[in-house]
């Protein structure tokens, strides 16, 4: 696989295939599904709930993403790597440069950022310094305490005009990339459609120019409360590898996530 970059990942958009995206935690995961042809491994702030137990994500800090970083870094020298800031890491502009340096340092390509419009001059200002922004919009579990729950946003016509409104702000502040996470899907289509930048979303339908799914969701690891947006492919499968082949092909060929994934 050619070394994925920004200007790969534009050009995909522009091409119209579909950007597949993975978190990953570990050098020997990063390095299986980098060879599975995985476009983009997210060293997600998922593994405040999936590796540490924790119920929320809000525990994470940036010394845990820089570890997990630095391993898979070590695992796929080639990959393209989302580094998630953690909650707080980055609530002021002194506080958030000094937080991404350990995340470019173990390697990370990116960073992701949940939120809207208090994100402008931190976005414009990490992108002039040399740092790639992935924005997150819609359920941002970050901020699950003020949503009252993990619920879909974007619902009303008058948030959803608003998420339209903020993911342009966003691309015009210098973001590269922008997931959305558990919005309907005829609001995903509006955005994806509105931006130039490549938009990756989960629970967001099949309209978005790619996926993301938390890896422990896609090997049906993760047990109790299982997201509607997520399918287990270890199961359809019954080994990992092709698990995970079997997830980049349907997400190239838009065939997942399907209607029964997506929320209307
Ligand atoms: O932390 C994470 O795994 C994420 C993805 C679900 C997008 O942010
Ligand atoms: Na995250």
């Amino acid at each position: 696989m050619a070394k994925i970059t920004t200007a790969v990942l534009q050009k995909m958009k522009q091409q119209g295939e579909k950007i597949s995206m993975l978190t990953a935690y570990d050098a020997s995961f990063a390095k299986l599904f980098a060879e599975q042809g995985v476009e983009i491994l997210l060293i997600g702030d998922s593994l405040g709930m999936v590796l540490q137990g924790h119920s929320d994500t809000l525990p994470v800090t940036i010394a845990d993403i820089a570890y997990h970083t630095r391993a898979v870094r070590a695992g796929a020298s080639d990959a393209f790597i989302i580094a998630d800031m953690p909650f707080m890491s980055y609530g002021t502009l002194e506080q958030t440069l000094q937080s991404v340096v350990p995340l470019m340092q173990a390697g990370a390509n990116m960073v992701k950022l949940e939120g809207g419009d208090f994100l402008l001059p931190t976005i414009q200002a990490l992108t002039e310094r040399g740092v790639p922004v992935c924005g997150h919009l819609g359920l941002t579990p970050q901020s699950v305490h003020v949503f009252g729950g993990y619920k879909v946003q974007g619902k009303t016509a008058e948030k959803a005009d608003a998420m339209v409104r903020q993911a342009l702000a966003l691309q015009e502040a210098g973001a590269q990339l922008l997931v959305l996470e558990c919005i309907p899907t005829a609001l995903a289509e509006r955005i994806t459609q509105a931006l130039a930048i490549p938009v990756i979303g989960i629970g967001a339908g099949n309209v978005t120019d790619g996926q993301v799914l938390v890896m422990h969701d896609l090997l049906g690891i993760s047990s109790g409360y299982i997201p509607k947006f997520s399918k287990n492919y270890l199961a359809q499968t019954g080994e990992i590898r092709s698990a995970i082949a079997s997830y980049v092909s349907e997400v190239k060929a838009g065939t997942f996530p399907g209607q029964e994934h997506s929320f209307n």
